[in-house]
């Protein structure tokens, strides 16, 4: 019997043991034997789970049973997870994870345990929920270079950005509602502030480039200034708003990696993506685009994830699948945002706002104003053409003198 134990019984816990042991013979026989989940970590009781007699609270149990072959960390968070997770790759286990904190935070280290104890750390579910992004990138895509990976990479953001789009729900509204549907991580601050899709972003970087990408290297800013106003001049110039990862490999091998929310041309397939799905171009340069697309959260997706990986590990106990990158604190190799070319939207007011449109045009030289249905006398939205960051904001700076820069919002 191979032996499989989770820990965390938390909305992706429960949902790998429910898909793993809804679906345990088939999984049986796609790895030639017999296997069951024995034990399943967590703090607390759950007397009505019909898993409630595999629920242990001790983790040495887990650590010590030479049964457990594979476990699945989905407890979350880097200190109890990050300790649980390096003693059982050292113990000979492998490990399974949605944990994209950890492995944005520790990756580089955990693969190197893994490799070094012959098992293996998989994550799949780390990043886009349900979709295949790591093992495509790792192992399909293998033979490019990748030129650029942009996504949208945190469902409970494209949810809520969703629904102040299509339903004129505000924010806050939204953000219940994501949370209530069990999108949202624990603090969902993590969510609206784009931590959560730069940890992703992050771990794609890493894959793709070969050196790790620190989430507190790469500058994120999340949804919570985006306002309607924003939403109806963009919508109205053919734009969606969207919190969009993006990574990108520079002239002379250097990369940028951004998070924020970016103005994406309706003839972009991602904008049309709606609701938790999450989607993911990547470009490389022998097959062109490619788009991943599915469920970036939720109970059942994720588990999706988790099991296939618990299912390779499985088919792989003896050998050590090989993805690995750099463990490189060094950023050097990643150029500053602000040294980025970009165009900007922005949005101004100014009580005499459309006579200062000749002054902002010899700012920036050709750019485009767009409108908004009952737009205000006071109010002024325009498209920059692309610069250098940094000259933007200097233009910006300038005209600041002369009006209130209400939102800056790149175009993707
Ligand atoms: N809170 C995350 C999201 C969960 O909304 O995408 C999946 O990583």
């Amino acid at each position: 019997m191979k032996n499989v134990a989770v820990i965390g019984y938390g909305v992706v816990g429960s949902g790998t043991v429910e898909l793993f042991m809804k679906n345990r013979e088939a999984i049986s026989k796609k790895i030639g034997r017999d296997c069951e989940v024995k034990y399943i970590l967590d703090l607390r009781e759950f007397p009505d789970s019909p898993f409630a007699d595999r629920i242990i609270h001790d983790f040495d149990t887990i650590l010590n049973d030479d049964e457990i072959e594979v476990v699945a960390e989905v407890v979350g968070g880097t200190t109890f997870a990050y300790d649980y997770t390096k003693r059982l790759l050292e113990a000979g286990k492998s490990v399974v994870t949605s944990n994209k904190a950890l492995v944005a935070a520790k990756g580089a280290e955990l693969l190197k345990i893994a490799h070094e104890h012959n098992v293996n750390y998989l994550f799949e579910a780390s990043v886009g929920g349900g979709i295949p992004i790591i093992r495509p990138l790792n192992k399909c895509l293998a033979g490019n270079t990748i030129e650029e990976i942009a996504g949208i990479l945190n469902g409970t953001t494209n949810f809520i950005l969703n629904k102040m789009i299509k339903d004129q729900m505000d924010f806050d509204t939204a953000l219940k509602l994501a949370q209530e549907l069990g999108y949202a991580e624990q603090d969902p601050t993590a969510d609206v502030e784009g931590h959560d899709a730069c940890r992703k972003i992050c771990i794609l970087a890493s894959l793709a480039y070969g050196k790790h990408v620190y989430p507190e290297k790469v500058h994120c800013s999340g949804i919570t200034n985006v306002t309607l106003d924003d939403i109806a001049y963009a919508e109205n110039a053919g734009f969606a708003i969207k919190l969009i990862g993006s990574a990108k490999l520079l002239d002379g091998g250097k990369i940028t990696a951004i998070v924020c929310p970016r103005l994406v041309s309706k003839t972009n397939l991602l904008a049309s993506v709606d609701g938790v799905y999450n989607a993911i171009t990547v470009k490389g340069d022998g097959v062109g685009d490619v788009m991943f697309y599915g469920q970036g959260a939720g109970k059942l997706p994720t588990a999706s994830a988790v099991v296939g990986d618990i299912i390779d590990c499985l088919k792989h106990t003896d050998r050590s699948v090989m993805i690995s990158w750099d463990d490189c604190y060094d950023d050097s190799y990643i150029v500053p945002y602000k040294s980025v070319e970009n165009a900007m939207y922005v949005r101004i007011q100014a009580d005499n706002a459309d006579e200062l449109k000749a002054s902002i045009s010899d700012l920036f030289g050709k750019l485009t104003y767009i409108e908004r249905a009952n737009r205000p006398g006071n109010e002024l939205a325009f498209i920059t053409p692309t610069m250098v960051e940094k000259e933007i904001d200097e233009k910006l700076a300038e005209l600041s003198h002369s009006a209130e820069i209400k939102s800056k919002i790149r175009l993707l």
